[in-house]
């Protein structure tokens, strides 16, 4: 499927690789880059895409990888994901880069008021030392003295203010906001029903329609076109046998599903059907009320 990239996403992405990989004379490039913004604007998903794109290997490290109970764990697995990617372009011949995604989950400070752990220093630590000394990254217990190549990388995040300040320094991190414009969003949306046959001034007047949500909402609500089917699919096989038919058919065929006709129309109720599910999220906020303890005001009702 022919996904959209947004031009500048992908300009930026593929500068910061290429320039790492360049022996640019009396230039400091950062080793880092930071794309920060809003949750679900898809900057994970046009990594993904630039890397594809690109033919560029991406080694992925996930912030709950980051969380090890046993301090140093984390610090150790970052040396050996970028001593894998450094491997990857010998082995391949071609660029590599490591990943860290929701970087801010891993490494970050939640709040001005919450500490960092042993762990969550360690892990900014370890970037930094990395961003200064890109060619000699070393596992504890053993020393290469063989330099090894930069590998360029990558982290997204919502927050990047949440960790440790020297660490996004712009010698060491490229900082990138990335918020889509509305051509991008209709691009966006275009590729996320391309299969559908929705003419673009649909998908122009879904975007307006709902200006303020992110790309993975259109995302969702593509997802919630088959319900129906799937719903049609339960009452005809009974839920009793459901269970076994869905995962072991006594046909030994699996369940196939047509592509779904809707119309712009049929969209718009799943978008507003997504925007009222948030909004009871958003005001239900029983969190508040039974922590009221914890802050010290007196609980509400008992
Ligand atoms: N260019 C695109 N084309 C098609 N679909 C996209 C695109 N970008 C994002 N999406 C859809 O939006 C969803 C959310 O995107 P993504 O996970 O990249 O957001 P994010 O910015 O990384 O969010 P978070 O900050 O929560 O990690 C994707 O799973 C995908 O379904
Ligand atoms: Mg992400």
């Amino acid at each position: 499927m022919d996904y959209y990239i947004a031009p500048a996403f992908l300009d930026k992405l593929a500068v910061h690789i290429t320039k790492n990989f360049l022996d640019l004379p009396g230039v400091k490039v950062p080793l880092i880059l930071g794309v920060h913004g809003r949750k679900g604007e898809g900057k994970t998903f046009q990594c993904e895409l630039v890397f594809d794109r690109m033919k560029v290997e991406a080694i992925h490290i996930s912030a709950g990888e980051l969380e090890s109970p046993d301090a140093g764990d984390s610090a150790r697995l970052i040396r050996l994901r970028y001593r894998e990617a450094a491997e990857i372009i010998k082995v391949r011949g071609r660029m590599a880069v490591l990943v860290i995604n929701d970087i801010d989950a891993g490494a970050g400070r939640f709040d001005q008021g919450t500490q960092y752990t042993v762990n969550t220093q360690l892990v900014n630590a370890t970037l930094m030392n990395i961003a200064d000394h890109p060619t000699n990254v070393q596992l504890p217990g053993s020393y290469d003295s063989t330099p090894l190549p930069r590998i360029p990388i990558i982290v997204t995040g919502n927050d990047l203010s949440t960790l440790y300040a020297p660490l996004i320094r712009d010698g060491r991190m490229e900082k990138y906001y990335w918020v889509p414009t509305r051509e991008d969003k209709i691009g966006i949306v275009r590729g996320i029903f391309a299969p559908d046959n929705i003419s673009e001034r649909e998908i122009v007047n879904l975007v307006d329609r709902f200006p303020d949500r992110a790309v993975d909402f259109f995302a969702a609500m593509r997802a919630r076109i088959y319900d129906e089917q799937i719903r049609d699919f339960i009452h005809k096989v009974g839920l009793e046998r459901l269970s076994i038919e869905v995962v072991n058919p006594a046909s030994g065929i699996k369940p196939t599903f047509p592509k779904p006709y809707f119309t712009l129309a049929r969209l718009i109720e799943f978008g507003n059907l997504l925007v009222q599910e948030q909004k009871s999220v958003d005001e239900s906020r029983l969190v508040e009320e039974y922590n009221r303890v914890r802050y010290g005001a007196p609980p509400k009702s008992f």
